[in-house]
């Protein structure tokens, strides 16, 4: 496990962004894991600019992204095929019939949740997945308690999530109770891992994460378990853990 502490948000998106850059030239990463929530915001601003000024071509890539709330369409605005599609998708060229997500509006979420699963093998698999971290240590919405053999499911969302996620809703009651998500196999099968995290909020995941037991009860503690991960994180994401990271 690599860890690199930065001094805030605005370092570690410009870092992240950094990260991923490099992969991208080099043609290290073709498929792409892509995240959403507040965190990774900044990262995506920071990559457009980074590719933008580079002249650099995404023609060729895949992306594939964690999970996405059951119920919504992929135009709904609460939906994260709209976030992807606001924050990366509409300012880069990568084709829109590679850049996948599970549909949250699938008639049967079962076989839907089969089709991902089966998308991402066909990819050869994901060469680098970004993450964020929930408050609670989900990872994806692999909530606690999910299992570590877990593959892409659907998922109730724990009263916790559905609160913390209420801040991107313009009525937070309207937070959909269940998602597809990538399982924690399926994150944990991924070539490489780039987690984020930032501010106080999440700094007792983050602990856990580094320092805690690995158990189902935190799912992000699996990741101690992953060959080939980075942690870039801020000061006060990183407050509570003991050893001491530079
Ligand atoms: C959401 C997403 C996760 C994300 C997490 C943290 O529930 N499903 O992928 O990492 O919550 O979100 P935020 O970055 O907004 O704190």
């Amino acid at each position: 496990m690599k860890i690199m502490k930065v001094e805030n948000y605005q370092n570690m998106s410009e870092k992240g962004a950094q990260f991923i850059l490099e992969k991208l030239i080099n043609r290290e990463v073709n498929v792409l894991g892509l995240a959403t929530g507040g965190t990774p915001v900044g990262l995506y601003e920071h990559l457009i600019k980074k590719i933008h000024n580079k002249g650099l071509s995404l023609s060729h890539l895949h992306t594939v992204n964690l999970d996405e709330y059951i119920g919504l369409a992929a135009d709904d605005p609460n939906s994260y095929h709209q976030y992807m599609e606001d924050v990366l998708f509409k300012h880069i060229d990568i084709p829109s019939n590679n850049a996948h997500l599970p549909h949250g509006d699938a008639e049967n979420v079962t076989y839907e949740c089969e089709r991902y699963e089966q998308l991402i093998h066909q990819l050869g698999g994901v060469d680098l997945q970004l993450l964020g971290i929930g408050n609670n240590g989900h990872i994806g919405f692999n909530e606690p308690g999910s299992p570590f053999d877990g593959r892409t499911m659907v998922v109730d969302l724990a009263p916790s999530t559905i609160e913390a996620n209420g801040r991107y809703f313009k009525d937070p009651n309207n937070v959909p109770r269940q998602a597809i998500t990538m399982g924690i196999k399926t994150i944990m099968d991924s070539k490489s891992i780039l987690l984020l995290a930032s501010g106080v909020e999440k700094a007792e995941a983050i602990k856990e994460l580094i320092e805690g037991e690995v158990s189902e009860k935190t799912p992000a503690t699996v990741l101690q378990k992953h060959p080939n991960i980075t942690i870039i994180a801020d000061e006060e994401a990183l407050s509570l853990v003991n050893k001491t990271i530079v």
